[in-house]
């Protein structure tokens, strides 16, 4: 039998503070009525000036090990996902694998709310091929660091957070990453965006001049794109996986707005029992919402050994992409 990557543990990190949609009614002209009804957020974790992508995936990833009963000479790869790091460069991944003491490789995966979809599917493959043995996975971003906390039509949307997995090859096994679906689409980048700080256009120069150092998005258009490519990207990794929508026990999408969620499900014939929701207590945290999902639907006992699990994201770039992941 052929090698597969199988899922170990899980672990998590979120900020201490948390935001609930009246607190934001006390600075901005919005309601808890409007954010709920229009995205089913209620609240949301928000990082102060000591906490950042780099802490919370010091934490997801601690954690994820503690749970794997690996030690830290034991991952040979580290890969963060986020648009989020603490720095331009260098990469996240690489403060882990130090604070964690971690030897091997370590680098960074850009593909926004997708960045886990990306990652599991990258660290998959490289131990698939042999090259790496056992992989600690980390989605996280700090997209309240990114925010303009006076455009309420996305500061609300918004939370921070990490969660992490370990994976290692395994033989003779049916669990583990069954299958992937990584998609692109470059012409739709200005509907969501952060234009300047890149060498585009760097902060300072001539050229940032009239543009925004945060986040710039029409939510129209992404809300559209994200309901039509999450249901796309569900049936697609269904195809290549030879699965149909009644093979799965567990849907774990982005959670960025509960009818985008809902929209999806509804195309594939999912009820409402089979898919995993936290969105309404941390809003979007990018690439950190998937494997923040993942790690709580463990803890709560939703999600078990053998079970099938569909996980789907898309984001800026624009980019999206599913995962097929036996447990
Ligand atoms: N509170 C109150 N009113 C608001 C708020 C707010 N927070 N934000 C906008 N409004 C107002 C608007 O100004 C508008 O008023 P107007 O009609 O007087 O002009 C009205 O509410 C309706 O606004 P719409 O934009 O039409 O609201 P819509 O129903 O489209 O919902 C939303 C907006 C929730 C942003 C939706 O478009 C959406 O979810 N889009 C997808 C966003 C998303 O998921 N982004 C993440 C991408 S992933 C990544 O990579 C980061």
């Amino acid at each position: 039998m052929s090698t597969r990557s199988v899922i170990l543990s899980t672990g998590h990190g979120l900020p201490r503070t948390i935001v609930t949609n009246d607190d934001l009614a006390e600075q901005l002209e919005t309601s808890d009525e409007w954010i709920a009804q229009r995205t089913g957020i209620r609240q949301r974790r928000v990082c102060q000036e000591d906490e950042g992508s780099g802490s919370l995936s010091v934490l997801a990833g601690r954690e994820a090990l503690e749970r794997s009963g690996l030690t830290a000479t034991d991952i040979d790869m580290v890969i963060c996902a986020t648009v989020s790091g603490d720095f331009i460069w260098p990469a996240t991944a690489c403060r882990v694998q130090e604070e964690l003491g971690i030897t091997g490789a370590a680098f960074d995966v850009s593909a926004a709310c997708a960045g886990f979809v990306y990652a599991m599917d990258v660290a998959a493959s490289m131990i698939e091929a042999g090259r790496v043995t056992t992989a600690l996975v980390i989605g996280v971003d700090c997209l309240t660091k990114q925010v303009d906390w006076t455009d309420r039509s996305t500061c609300v949307l918004f939370g921070d957070g990490a969660g992490a997995v370990v994976m290692q090859a395994a033989q003779n096994t049916d669990r583990g990453l069954l299958g992937s679906i990584l998609l692109s689409d470059g012409s739709g980048a200005k509907h969501i965006w952060v234009e300047v700080g890149g060498t585009r256009n760097p902060f300072g120069s001539p050229q940032a001049e009239g543009k925004s150092r945060c986040i710039s998005m029409n939510g129209k258009e992404v809300y559209r794109f994200a309901v039509k490519a999450m249901g796309d990207a569900c049936e697609k990794v269904l195809e290549k996986t030879g699965l149909t929508a009644g093979d799965i026990d567990l849907f774990v999408p982005h959670q960025a707005n509960l009818r985008i969620i809902t929209a999806a499900a509804e195309r594939l014939g999912l009820p409402e029992d089979k898919i995993y929701l936290n969105v309404q207590k941390y809003g979007n945290t990018s690439a950190g919402s998937i494997p923040l999902a993942l790690h709580e639907a463990v803890v709560e006992g939703r999600l078990k050994p053998g079970m099938t699990v569909l996980t789907v994201g898309f984001g800026a770039g624009l980019v999206w992409g599913a995962n097929i992941i036996r447990w």
